[in-house]
């Protein structure tokens, strides 16, 4: 095969979540633009709409819905859904993921721990159950994209805001697909994650409000500056594809150079 056409996804299903807006809806559009067809989820259902018509006017087909990714049973009924409607799923890029707690460790409560478990970490873990039972059963193998982050591997210098629970959900990110990658190499399901630094998106914008965080975490970047949400579309479609065939287990950074100092 010829390189450019190991990207190419012509006649794939991609799953996405959270694709309404920010990095999953440039996933969503990154993917219909290499040929998938997509099926995603979210909770803004105008928002979601918009990038229902923005996928289709790739030419490709699209199929949004409203689902909550915390709640399991919600999870199993949008997989199947995309079963019946799509005939079968090549590609997951489980995306979702809420905002840090911005708080210091000490005054985390309860229930904002397991706010935000539920949503970065469980809800990775019920979407590649269900999705990976159909491809184990389909035996037409598959590719899983989580998304970690950069926090997941380093303690970010973020303060005044905090974000030790945000790390150590994106920690588990990188962790499980590590478990599923070893588990499902033997069904030629491969699973990465992106680590992507600090990007220009709505997660992003109550960080950005403080001049001072923004000005450390620059000057902590050796290329200077945010990414913008088109630059993981690139490195998402050469997971997704014949591109990346023999990659598993990985966890690629993409942070302007954040981790390298
Ligand atoms: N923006 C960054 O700098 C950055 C850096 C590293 C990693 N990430 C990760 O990338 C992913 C996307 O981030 P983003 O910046 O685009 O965020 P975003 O808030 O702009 O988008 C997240 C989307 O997920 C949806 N969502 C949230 N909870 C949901 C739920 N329970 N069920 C269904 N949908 C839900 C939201 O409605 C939203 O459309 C997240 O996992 C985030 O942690 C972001």
């Amino acid at each position: 095969m010829k390189s450019l056409e190991l990207f190419d996804l012509t006649g794939k299903t991609a799953l996405v979540t959270g694709a309404a807006r920010g990095l999953g809806r440039e996933i969503a559009l990154g993917l219909a633009e290499a040929g998938a067809d997509i099926c995603f989820c979210d909770l803004l259902e105008q928002e979601g709409m918009n990038t229902c018509s923005d996928i289709e006017a790739c030419g490709r087909r699209a199929c949004f819905s409203v689902v909550n990714v915390t709640k399991p049973g919600e999870v199993d009924r949008f997989v199947q859904s995309a079963i019946d409607q799509f005939g079968g799923i090549d590609i997951l890029v489980n995306n979702v993921g809420i905002e840090s707690e911005g708080c210091p460790i000490e005054e985390v409560s309860d229930e904002v721990w397991h706010r935000i478990m539920d949503a970065n970490l469980s809800s990775m873990f019920y979407m590649a159950r269900a999705a990976g039972k159909h491809m184990i059963a389909r035996g037409k193998g598959g590719s899983i994209i989580n998304m970690s982050s950069i926090s997941g591997m380093i303690i970010s210098k973020i303060f005044p805001r905090h974000n030790v629970t945000y790390g150590v959900s994106k920690a588990g990110v990188a962790h499980l697909t590590r478990g599923l990658a070893s588990e499902w190499a033997q069904h030629n399901i491969r699973v990465n994650a992106l680590a992507p630094g600090y990007m220009l998106t709505a997660s992003t914008q109550t960080s950005r409000k403080f001049p001072e965080i923004v000005e450390r975490l620059t000057e902590m970047t050796p290329m200077k500056r945010y990414g913008e949400p088109w630059e993981l579309k690139g490195a998402v479609v050469f997971l997704a594809s014949q591109a990346s065939s023999f990659m598993t287990g990985s966890i690629l950074v993409i942070d302007g150079g954040n981790t390298i100092w």
